[in-house]
């Protein structure tokens, strides 16, 4: 299978599963791929908010899962970009669904409407977790830099094995380049036990204009900006080694 699909998910809430994968979309997006956000987050849907659409959707992932309507019927074309599409969240709960149900869905989905990219958000792991690992081609693990996230991140990456989730990688998010209180990268890439695809800064612009439905492109600083580029570069097989393109960071500081 080639890589098409991303699972962004964590045993922790707040780390930046919806925000990485939104602005990671509008990245691969802007690459010239046609890409589909699907909110599987069934404790609370967030991507709609995220990406200023919470008025437009008529029907969600639940309403396709069951089979009432097509995906293309259900998907909200997004303002940022014309190739991006979101198949908005649900709030029933007691959704669960086999792996050949969202196969199945997510495939019709992305040749009706041209998607070649896929990629789903979810909240922890829950009993639709190994339908969704057998969907995926990429599961990205974000963490923030603190000791109760890394434990979170480890206890996913122990899961994730478990359903035979593919590409396991993790993603640091909300890095501070100049914390001396904040555990070095090898230090938390060692305590979460995942191999890392990416460093996201911290960035209180982007989650300020993330309130208002306002994504990275627009607001965030550039490393912000470059450090989505560099994950959406690497997920497309092409070298971009990490804080590449990033202004006054002094790489050799951090990897070493
Ligand atoms: N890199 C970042 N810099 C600053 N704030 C961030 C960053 N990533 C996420 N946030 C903020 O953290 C909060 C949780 O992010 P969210 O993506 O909703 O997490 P999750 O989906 O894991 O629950 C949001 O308020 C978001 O704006
Ligand atoms: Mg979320």
């Amino acid at each position: 299978m080639s890589r098409n699909r991303i699972w962004t998910v964590s045993a922790k809430g707040g780390v930046g599963k919806s925000t990485l994968c939104v602005n990671l979309a509008r990245a691969i997006a802007a690459m010239g791929q046609r890409v589909l956000l699907v909110d599987l987050d069934t404790t609370c849907r967030t991507l709609d908010m995220l990406l200023g659409v919470e008025n437009t959707a008529i029907y969600d992932i639940a309403d396709v899962l069951r089979g009432r309507v097509s995906a293309e019927k259900a998907a909200v074309r997004l303002p940022q970009s014309e190739n991006m599409f979101l198949l908005c969240g649900t709030g029933d709960l007691d959704l669960t669904f086999s792996a050949a149900c969202l196969d199945g869905a997510l495939a019709l989905a992305e040749r009706e409407m041209g998607i070649t990219v896929t990629l789903i958000d979810t909240h922890a792991p829950d009993s639709n977790a190994a339908a969704v690992a057998a969907t995926v081609t990429d599961t990205l693990v974000p963490t923030t830099p603190d000791t109760l996230s890394l434990r979170a991140a480890e206890a996913c990456g122990l899961f994730l094995q478990t359903v035979h989730a593919p590409q396991v990688r993790l993603v640091v998010n909300r890095f501070r380049w100049e914390d001396p209180r904040q555990p070095s990268l090898r230090a938390m890439i060692d305590s979460a036990g995942i191999r890392l695809m990416g460093v996201i800064p911290d960035d209180p612009e982007m989650a300020a204009a993330q309130e208002k439905g306002v994504l990275a492109k627009e607001a965030a600083d550039d490393n912000t900006i470059m450090a989505f580029r560099n994950i959406a570069l690497r997920f497309c097989g092409e070298v971009a080694p990490l804080f590449s393109g990033c202004r006054g960071i002094d790489r050799k500081k951090y990897i070493g």
